[in-house]
């Protein structure tokens, strides 16, 4: 039988390029008003996406931010989630959102991440010659318990509590020598501790229980029809992938789009709009290269160091105008010019159809303030210039010099201006050069705070 022609359900892909941190909410936003279906595909609470309810500001990690609409929410197989804060999110919403456990729901065969991967977590990074600067919510663990087939998956919890209690011992038993150095004292007796351990698993499980799903065949319903939208929301960002992103430096999931796809129960063939977001201006928190990084009082460990204002440098002025500090951790952002090269990467590597840039109004006042707005076009990287981030950094020691644009002065972008004709010209500028180093359109404008404040070109 020859496969027919369907028209399938229109499946709108938010993936971060550069580090994270971009406004992935403002298009999950967008979409997710009309959206039938909100997936969170991949990453964990070392997220964090801020949202707002009734005027009330909340601080999401695990939830998908469609649940502030009408949208149905999956938790994805490709997440590792961690029950106790899924608990205290659906706690902290449910009067809000009195319908929230009927629009939550979670795949069967998503990781979960338990207390000890906390625990290992810390451990690892202390350990560790070179910092990554994780968030320390477990993820790295929790996925390598995954790749080594001892984690336990959100449908293990409805096992009979010895079969649960045997699998947690399993993992204990290989993580002892570290948990006995670096745990509570709780954990030494891997036997009393995996038995509390279970209680409290099965009792979370009790509350969870009407949200699972399989997660294939409650995806394929939305997918098989015509008149749904689905939004997958991505975690982290293309180049944060363990795939694509600048290994180690990076996250222990793959935040690019196969990872996206497969943790969101989707298939590379079902039809997708694949937008990358990304800042007017980069952030980045934790190590690895960064190009375009202005100088700022950010120590080797990524705290700040304290300095007067008279002596603040221009990445500490950005970093407090842009308010630049972590959802999930608080931690300051290194905060740095915007890189068309690593835009160029991210929308290569992931496909991307479109590009959403946001923040057009801080970077323009920012501008009009300091003078002069850059945009790196290539890279001086051992005596040549080259159009390409290069993967070695780590190894050679030197990160790439950027070549600048520099668009002088700045813009003002005034609430009369509601399409992309509208704008000042040297915004125009500035977007036209995006698209002409990517090859990519930028079809999504933020422009504002507000959900609202964001320009869409057909
Ligand atoms: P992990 O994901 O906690 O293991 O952290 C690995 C690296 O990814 C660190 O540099 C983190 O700062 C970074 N990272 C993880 N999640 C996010 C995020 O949501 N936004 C930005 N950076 C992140
Ligand atoms: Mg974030």
């Amino acid at each position: 039988m020859t496969k027919s022609i369907e028209k399938l359900a229109t499946t709108y892909v938010i993936l971060g390029g550069a580090w994270g941190d971009c406004g992935k909410g403002k298009v999950t936003a967008f979409y997710g008003q009309i959206a039938n279906l909100v997936i969170r595909a991949t990453g964990g609470a070392n997220a964090g996406h801020t949202v707002f309810v009734n005027g009330k500001k909340f601080g999401l990690h695990l939830i998908p931010s469609g649940i502030m609409y009408k949208a149905m929410c999956l938790i994805g197989q490709g997440v590792a989630l961690d029950l106790g804060i899924l608990l205290d999110e659906i706690e902290t919403l449910k009067n809000e959102i009195p319908d929230i456990l009927e629009r939550l729901r979670i795949s069967g065969t998503t990781t979960l991440l338990l207390p000890y991967h906390k625990t290992l977590d810390a451990a690892n990074e202390s350990l560790r010659s070179h910092k990554i600067g994780t968030t320390k919510r477990g993820i790295g663990p929790a996925y390598a318990d995954k790749a080594d087939r001892i984690a336990l998956q959100v449908n293990d919890l409805f096992r009979p509590f010895e079969e649960i209690k045997a699998l947690i011992v399993q993992a204990l038993e290989k993580h002892k020598p570290l948990l006995q150095l670096y745990g509570d004292p709780n954990m030494s007796n891997i036997e009393t501790y995996a038995e509390e351990l279970v209680k409290e698993l099965i009792e979370q499980a009790k509350i969870i229980k009407p949200l699972i799903v399989d997660g294939h065949s409650f995806v394929r319903k939305y997918v098989n029809d015509s008149n749904k939208i689905i939004v997958v929301e991505g975690a982290q960002s293309v180049r944060l992938s363990i795939e694509t992103g600048d290994y180690p430096n990076c996250t222990s999931s793959d935040s690019n789009i196969n990872g996206t796809l497969s943790g969101a129960h989707l298939n590379p063939k079902d039809p997708t709009e694949i937008i990358v977001v990304l800042k007017a201006y980069l952030s980045r928190v934790g190590n690895g290269p960064f190009p375009t990084e202005i100088e700022s009082h950010i120590g080797p460990d990524g705290k700040l160091i304290p300095y007067k204002e008279e002596d603040a440098y221009l990445g500490d002025k950005m970093r407090n105008d842009f308010h630049e500090y972590g959802v999930s951790t608080g931690r300051p952002r290194r905060v740095g010019w915007f890189d068309a090269i690593v835009a160029k990467n991210s929308v290569q590597v992931s496909g991307a159809d479109a590009i959403c840039i946001n923040c057009m109004d801080l970077i323009g006042e920012f501008g009009i303030t300091h003078g002069e707005i850059k945009i790196a076009k290539s890279y001086l990287y051992q005596g040549e210039e080259i159009d390409y981030l290069p993967r070695n950094t780590e190894q050679t020691h030197e990160i790439p010099q950027p070549i600048y644009d520099v668009i002088d002065g700045g813009w003002k972008i005034t609430p009369d201006m509601d399409s992309y004709e509208k704008l000042p010209e040297k915004a125009k500028l500035f977007i036209e050069k995006i698209e002409e180093i990517t090859g990519t359109p930028v079809k999504y404008i933020g422009i504002g705070p507000e959900n609202e404040q964001i320009i869409v070109r057909s």
